[in-house]
C-alpha cells in the first residue's frame, strides 16, 4: 500500500466525520435543557468582604443587591480578624441565588496586623477543603451540595488619595493565588475627582510593581469582550454605598446627600457603582464561578493531593493509576510505621536501662552510707563501752574506800566506847 493511501487511513481514523441530518432530530435544544436544569438547581454566589471596620462594607451589599442585610457593626477592639460568613436565599424572575457574604471582622484594627491575613486565608482553604473532602468521598452529592468556596473578594481600599498601605499589598498579594480580587475605592465622595485619578493610577502601578495578580474581566468572549476590556481599564472601581432615597428633578435615587450637593450612587459621573454592579453581577458573575473552580481551586486540590503523595505520572511520564499510588503510600506508610515502633521500642529497652543503671548506683550509694553509719555506730559502742567500764571501775574503788572508812569509823567508835569504863576502873581503883 502507498505511504499516502496510509496517511489517509490514519487521518480518517483521527478526525470524526460530519454528517447531514435528514430532518430534526433536536438536540439543539440542549443548551435550553442546561438552562432549565441550572435554574431549578439554584446558584450559590460567595462573596467576601475585606476592608479596615467602618470603611461601607456592608453599606455597598445593601446598595449592590438593593435589600437590607442584617448585620452588626464590628467594634474597633477585636483582638484578631474574625471571618463572619451569612447566607441569604434571593430570588429574582424564577432565578433562585443563595448568596453567601462573608466579613472580615476587625480587620486593620489590631496593633499588630503581621497576621491580618493569615485567618482570611484560612478561611478560603477550609472552604476548598470541604469541597475536596466531598469530592473524595464515595458517595458525592456535589449536586445539593452548598459550595461556600470563595468567588470574589471584594478588597476595600482606604481613599487616603496616598498609596496603599503595606497591609493592603501584603493581604492581596497573599490573597490573589486563592480568590479573584476585585479592588474598590470605598467612599470615593471623600475624594476629589483629579485626586481620584491620580490615586487609581497609584494603586495600580504598586499592584502591578508588587506582583498582585487581580482579577480580569475576561476578554476571550466576543459577546462581553469590549465591555470588559473597558472596565478592566477602570479598575480599582470608586465606589460610593447608600440606601438612603433622594428626591432629584421627579426622581427618588439612592445618594448621599451633602450641604454642598447630592452624590448619587447609580450616576456614571459621580462614581463607578454601576460598573461594579454590572460587571460583578450582570457580566461576569459566571466567569467568576468558573475561575474559581479552575483555576484557584484547582491549585489547591493539586497541591493538596500532591502533598498526599498522588501524581499523574513517574519521571519518564509513565502515569500512574491512582491503585499504585495508593498502594505505594499505604506500603511507605505501613514501613514508616514499622521503623517508628522499632525506634520506639529501642528508646524504651535504652530508658529502662538507664533506669536500671541509675537504680543500681543509688543501692550502691545507700549500701555505702549504711556501712559507714555502721562504722560510726559501732565507735560510739565501743566508747560508751569504755566509759561504762571505766565507771564501774571507779564505782569499785569508791566502794572499797568507803568499806575501809566504815571500818575505820566503827574502830574509832569502839575505842572511844572503851574509854569512860577505864576511867571508871581507874576512879574506883
Ligand atoms: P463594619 O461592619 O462595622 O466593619 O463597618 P462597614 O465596613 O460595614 O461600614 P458600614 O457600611 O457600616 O458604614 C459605616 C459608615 O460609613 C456608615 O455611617 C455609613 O453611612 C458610611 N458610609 C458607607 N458607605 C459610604 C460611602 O460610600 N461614603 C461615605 N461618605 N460614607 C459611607
Ligand atoms: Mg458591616
Amino acid at each position: 500500500m502507498a505511504a499516502t493511501d496510509l496517511e489517509r487511513i490514519s487521518n480518517a481514523e483521527s478526525e470524526p466525520r460530519s454528517l447531514s441530518l435528514g430532518g430534526h432530530v433536536g438536540f439543539d435544544s440542549l443548551p435550553d435543557q442546561l438552562v432549565s436544569k441550572s435554574v431549578t438547581q439554584g446558584f450559590s454566589f460567595n462573596i467576601l468582604c475585606v476592608g479596615e471596620t467602618g470603611i461601607g462594607k456592608s453599606t455597598l451589599m445593601n446598595t449592590l443587591f438593593n435589600t437590607t442585610f442584617e448585620t452588626e457593626e464590628a467594634s474597633h477592639h477585636e483582638e484578631c480578624v474574625r471571618l463572619r460568613p451569612q447566607t441569604y436565599d434571593l430570588q429574582e424572575s424564577n432565578v433562585h441565588l443563595k448568596l453567601t457574604i462573608v466579613d472580615a471582622v476587625g480587620f486593620g484594627d489590631q496593633i499588630n496586623k503581621d497576621d491580618s491575613y493569615r485567618p482570611i486565608v484560612d478561611y478560603i482553604d477550609a472552604q476548598f477543603e470541604n469541597y475536596l473532602q466531598e469530592e473524595l468521598k464515595i458517595r458525592r452529592s456535589l449536586f445539593d451540595y452548598h459550595d461556600t468556596r470563595i468567588h470574589v473578594c471584594l478588597y476595600f481600599i482606604t481613599p487616603t488619595g496616598h498609596s496603599l498601605k503595606s497591609l493592603d499589598l501584603v493581604t492581596m498579594k497573599k490573597l490573589d493565588s486563592k480568590v479573584n480580587i476585585i479592588p474598590i475605592i470605598a467612599k470615593a465622595d471623600t475624594i476629589s475627582k483629579s485626586e481620584l485619578h491620580k490615586f487609581k493610577i497609584k494603586i495600580m502601578g504598586e499592584l502591578v510593581s508588587n506582583g498582585v495578580q487581580i482579577y480580569q474581566f475576561p476578554t476571550d468572549d466576543e459577546a462581553v469582550a469590549e465591555i470588559n476590556a473597558v472596565m478592566n481599564a477602570h479598575l480599582p472601581f470608586a465606589v460610593v454605598g447608600s440606601t438612603e432615597e433622594v428626591k432629584v428633578g421627579n426622581k427618588l435615587v439612592r445618594a448621599r446627600q451633602y450641604p454642598w450637593g447630592v452624590v448619587q450612587v447609580e450616576n456614571e459621573n459621580h462614581c463607578d457603582f454601576v460598573k461594579l454592579r454590572e460587571m460583578l453581577i450582570r457580566v461576569n458573575m459566571e466567569d467568576l464561578r468558573e475561575q474559581t473552580h479552575s483555576r484557584h481551586y484547582e491549585l489547591y486540590r493539586r497541591c493538596k493531593l500532591e502533598e498526599m503523595g498522588f501524581q499523574d505520572s513517574d519521571g519518564d511520564s509513565q502515569p500512574f493509576s491512582l491503585q499504585e499510588t495508593y498502594e505505594a503510600k499505604r506500603k511507605e506508610f505501613l514501613s514508616e510505621l514499622q521503623r517508628k515502633e522499632e525506634e520506639m521500642r529501642q528508646m524504651f529497652v535504652n530508658k529502662v536501662k538507664e533506669t536500671e543503671l541509675e537504680l543500681k548506683e543509688k543501692e550502691r550509694e545507700l549500701h555505702e552510707k549504711f556501712e559507714h553509719l555502721k562504722r560510726i555506730h559501732q565507735e560510739e559502742k565501743r566508747k560508751v563501752e569504755e566509759k561504762r567500764r571505766e565507771l564501774e571501775e571507779e564505782t569499785n574503788a569508791f566502794n572499797c574506800r568507803k568499806a575501809a572508812m566504815e571500818a575505820l569509823l566503827s574502830q574509832a567508835m569502839h575505842a572511844t566506847s572503851q574509854q569512860p569504863l577505864r576511867k571508871d576502873k581507874d576512879k574506883k581503883n
